[in-house]
């Protein structure tokens, strides 16, 4: 058989890793890695390959950056070729990026079944693109493999047939708990005893430079209280250098991205995790790190009603009361959700090889 996983930003990488792995166990089966080449700056793809220990892809489409449809055509059409050529008997797609959406519609026209990995999470707010991509994908899969509960819920109110849902666990909590001994060597030396680890790069947030601007001062002045590491993605770089050259950031310390494995030990040390991605909130309730979610809502439900999530909102003074009242012990106890065990790829190549 041959199973054909498609990547192309930063977040899949770390959810297909394991499942491919888990594949390598059988005979008798064949892998394709494909890397649209959605993000492509090293820091936010290659070191990711090595430290997951992914080989390189055996194709890798170079679309890089563009407008939404600019990269989804882009995918499309040097895609269909490379699914011809292999002819798979299922393509496997990751959570909800453009690359996940463009995969799955060349796909479901070529008649190959598509398996979507991190199916049915929804956040009901279609000005995310995330949100488009998720609801599309899940439309054209054949197979919904979910994390949590909600998600099954979700798929089923959509009216998808329940024998594609398989409630599978959490593939990136499979990767964090397969790296934690590992990332503990790549925690920096001198580290303070507390510190707030911030991540930031969502379009509605940092796309809105009044709110960048307000949020970076918001950040720069807790910075006295205590140490603030920022690593900022492109996007977010790209704002700060158009607009706040001249601002002067104090205790503030802006980064490049991180590996993974520097990531996720800063992550497991933080006193507090302020972020508006996805995948840091799962991290974030594994490792019972408090994290303040930067955002009106989440996809990801199951971290704030079993895990140590709080949804904050967008205002930066919400931000920086949620922040104080976390440095002075209002911690909010957290569990980890049913199944985000490490063993979510074991289910899911169990299904699929089924
Ligand atoms: C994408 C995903 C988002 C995910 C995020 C993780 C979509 C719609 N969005 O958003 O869900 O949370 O990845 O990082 O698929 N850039 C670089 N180098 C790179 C990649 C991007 O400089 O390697 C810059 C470019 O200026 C680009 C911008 O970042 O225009 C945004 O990249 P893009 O892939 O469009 O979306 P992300 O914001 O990264």
């Amino acid at each position: 058989m041959i199973f054909l996983h498609v990547v192309g930003a930063r977040p899949n990488f770390m959810k297909a890793a394991p499942v491919f792995r888990e594949f390598k166990k059988h005979s008798g089966i064949r892998q394709v890695l494909v890397h649209t080449g959605q993000h492509y700056d090293s820091a936010m793809s290659d070191v990711f390959f090595q430290q997951l220990g992914i080989p390189a892809a055996d194709i890798n489409l170079q679309v890089g950056s563009g407008t939404h449809a600019q990269q989804t055509a882009q995918i499309m059409s040097g895609f269909e070729p490379v699914v011809l050529r292999h002819r798979p008997d299922w393509v496997l797609v990751y959570g909800d990026v453009n690359s996940t959406l463009a995969a799955s519609l060349v796909s479901s026209k070529l008649g190959i079944r598509v398996a979507h990995v991190e199916a049915g999470l929804r956040s009901f707010d279609r000005s995310m693109p995330e949100e488009i991509n998720r609801l599309v994908t899940d439309q054209l899969s054949d197979l919904l493999l979910t994390p949590s509960i909600d998600a099954n819920r979700n798929l089923q109110r959509e009216g998808i047939a329940n024998e594609k849902i398989h409630m599978v666990g959490n593939v990136m909590i499979d990767t964090l708990i397969q790296m934690l001994p590992e990332s503990d060597k790549h925690l920096p030396f001198g580290l303070p005893a507390k510190f707030a680890l911030v991540t930031l790069h969502r379009p509605g947030n940092v796309d809105n430079t009044d709110w960048l601007k307000e949020m970076l001062s918001a950040l720069n002045d807790l910075s006295s209280q205590l140490t603030i590491f920022f690593p900022v993605h492109p996007r977010t770089r790209a704002r700060i250098e158009q607009h706040y050259s001249e601002m002067k950031l104090g205790g503030l310390k802006l980064l490049d991205p991180l590996p993974y494995l520097s990531f996720l030990a800063l992550q497991k040390a933080a006193s507090v995790v302020i972020t508006d991605s996805g995948g840091v909130q799962e991290e974030t309730t594994y490792l019972g790190v408090p994290c303040l979610t930067v955002r009106n809502n989440t996809e990801r439900p199951v971290t704030i009603e079993t895990g140590t999530n709080i949804l904050v909102g967008t205002d930066p003074k919400r931000v920086r009361k949620a922040l104080e009242n976390v440095l002075a012990g209002g911690l909010k106890p957290g569990s980890v959700p049913p199944l985000w065990d490490g063993k979510a790829s074991e289910r899911i190549v169990r299904i699929l090889m089924a």
